[in-house]
């Protein structure tokens, strides 16, 4: 089980400035539970369906039959997908599988290789699916997964390795694409009905960043054999643990703190710091999740409010090297959440050398867990001393259970803070207009008169030159 501890966020240790009191996380009480049973409610009714996914009737049967039907001929999974069509695939994967995973023979490594292409970028996606192409292209398989189905980046991408495999592999091409999407709806459900696809659902109540427990990012953690039902069962933990306690659960605590640091303690910069590099990219997923929910300009009653907290993530003890000196001496906006790690999927020790040099000795037979561990608690401790608030969450191991625990604690407290903020945590408004400047300036139909109202932009004003 995942542990929560937030004494190092507290007055008694940073200070009432920038510390949370037990008597501030009481007065909070009643509208943390008001927000919760509203989150509750909604999740109840099925407005939203992100927390029915541990659970789901047909989702994971669906994703094991296509595993079950590729994975014995498939060396090479490329995922295509973006923000939340992608994040949490890359999250689980690197959480669950070794760092080395890719570089492993194909009789060692437990499922295809793989490759989540979440970008446009030329260079990336062509020398991404050279690679990915041996064998003529026979052992491929292209997992598209678009929620929408329309998305830019992801629908040429999929132009160009759909054009690819019909080249090399004529009318089979068709066997070797997964679409992920829309059930009944959209672009590429059309297309993939069109050219008889295999398809995986997204949910529609599900939104992208909330998604990765859907066969969005089910399919590709199963094809590189990771255990999906532990993935769901530890979601589902967390949800009972969430739902049977109402207030008194890990995800109202952690909605508690993050709100009280965001509005009260003037810390609007969240920083998510795993002590392990298997947990980086679910930092990263966790980036997503935080900032497109809760930045947002208006409340649910019109109001501007410029709602939200800044996530980075820092990885310990890396940027131990890099950051820390700033989030210790520089401006105290930061709350930093510490991710720990009991015990780490390997274990390696410092040999028994160096006896005799005073500088070395101390590392002596260490074991590196303990020197990790040791890092972060230094790190805690000297945050601490800066008044520099911080909370631990602890992973017992990092194994498919906790990793789903995780998932769902983060999803409900996001749901929880953006109901305590009054905004709404399920849409993106902000994203809406980038998306329709890249077509206006892509020629797309219908985006003319955007494309000639931007020009008056684009014109260069020589002043402003670097000379
Ligand atoms: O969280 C979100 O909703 C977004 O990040 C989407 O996942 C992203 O824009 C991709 O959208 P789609 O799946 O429709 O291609």
């Amino acid at each position: 089980m995942l542990e929560l501890y937030w004494k190092n966020a507290s007055d008694k240790v940073v200070g009432a400035e920038h510390g949370v009191s037990l008597a501030e996380m009481e007065e909070l009480k009643l509208k943390l539970c008001k927000a919760s049973q509203a989150v509750q409610k909604s999740l109840d009714s099925g407005q939203y369906g992100y927390a029915d996914l541990p659970t789901h009737p047909t989702y994971p049967a669906s994703v094991k039959a296509l595993v079950e039907k590729y994975k014995p001929v498939t060396t090479d999974l490329v995922v295509l997908g973006i923000g939340g069509s992608a994040l949490g695939n890359i999250a689980l994967q690197s959480a669950l599988n070794p760092a080395t995973y890719n570089l492993m023979s194909d009789a060692k490594r437990p499922g295809p290789r793989l490759f989540v292409l979440d970008n446009v970028d030329p260079a990336l996606i062509s020398e991404t699916l050279k690679v990915a192409m041996r064998r003529g292209g026979k052992g491929l398989l292209v997992n598209v997964i678009s929620k929408s189905g329309e998305t830019a980046e992801t629908a040429s991408q999929f132009m160009i390795v759909r054009d690819m495999l019909k080249k090399k592999l004529g009318d089979d091409f068709a066997k070797h694409i997964v679409a992920t999407t829309d059930a009944n709806k959209g672009t590429l459900h059309e297309i993939a009905k069109a050219d008889g696809y295999d398809m995986l659902e997204v949910p529609d109540n599900v939104g992208g960043r909330f998604s990765v427990l859907s066969p969005v990012g089910l399919f590709s953690a199963a094809m590189c054999g990771i255990d999906i039902d532990e993935l769901l069962a530890g979601a589902k933990a967390m949800r009972d643990r969430i739902e049977l306690e109402h207030c008194m659960n890990p995800g109202c605590t952690l909605a508690a703190i993050n709100y009280l640091m965001m509005t009260e303690k003037g810390k609007p910069i969240h920083v998510m710091m795993p002590y392990t590099n298997r947990l980086y990219m679910l930092a990263d997923w966790y980036r997503q999740l935080w900032a497109e929910s809760l930045g947002k300009q208006f409340d649910r009653d019109g109001n501007e409010v410029f709602a939200g907290a800044t996530p980075v993530k820092a990885l310990g003890t890396t940027d131990q090297h890099s950051q820390v000196q700033l989030y210790r001496e520089g401006p105290n906006d930061k709350f930093t959440v510490f991710l720990e790690v009991k015990k780490h999927p390997k274990e390696l020790r410092v040999p028994d050398e160096f006896a005799d040099v005073p500088g070395l000795a101390y590392l002596r037979k260490a074991k590196m867990s303990k020197l990790m561990n040791a890092e972060k608690a230094a790190t805690e401790y000297a945050m601490a001393a800066s008044k520099r608030p911080s909370l631990t969450i602890k992973f017992p191991e990092i194994n498919a259970h906790t990793v789903g625990e995780f998932i769902m604690l983060y999803e409900y407290a996001t749901s929880i803070v953006g109901e305590m903020l009054n905004i709404d945590a399920y849409d993106q408004p902000a994203v809406e207009l980038g998306k329709k400047a890249t077509f206006a300036l892509m020629g797309r139909e219908g985006y003319g008169d955007m494309a000639a109202e931007m020009k008056s932009f684009f014109r260069r004003d020589k002043k402003y030159e670097a000379k």
